[in-house]
């Protein structure tokens, strides 16, 4: 992975609204065209309407009019890389191939390199809606 996604993540992660939790995280992801869009966890205090750094940065995304995916980076200061959330494998599958390179990342310098398809085997795509 090239720096420059991490350092994206890294950066954008300071501006974490996470009074809540104290648990800034931080997300970028890379698009076909080259382009980097970031995004950070904005809590709030009805604490379900909070979202996810990777939903931050897929938003991002989209309102670039982007839609393809092709290497994400996420980081936060724990001990281990942070795995994304269930719906944030789920929201990445939406725009990422499943053989997308995801880098999760420490502030301390640990990473962990999967992808989008072992962060979610067997995701329920428009294929499963073919009827029979
Ligand atoms: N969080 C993320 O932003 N991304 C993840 O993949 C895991 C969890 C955030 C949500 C919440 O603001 C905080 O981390 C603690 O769960």
């Amino acid at each position: 992975m090239s720096d420059d996604l991490l350092a994206a993540a890294r950066t954008v992660r300071e501006n974490a609204h996470a009074p809540y939790s104290n648990f800034k995280v931080g997300a970028a992801v890379r698009t076909k065209s080259g382009a980097i869009y970031s995004g950070c966890n904005v809590e709030n205090v009805a604490y379900p309407e909070g979202t996810c750094a990777e939903a931050g940065a897929i938003a991002a995304m989209a309102a670039a009019g982007e839609y393809e995916i092709t290497e994400v980076a996420v980081i936060a200061d724990s001990p281990e890389p942070v795995p994304c959330c269930g719906g944030c494998r789920q929201k990445l599958a939406e725009f990422a191939a499943r053989d997308v390179t995801v880098t999760l990342a420490t502030i301390s310098g640990v990473t962990l390199v999967t992808t989008v398809g072992d962060l979610l085997p067997g995701a329920f795509d428009a294929s499963h809606m073919d009827k029979a």
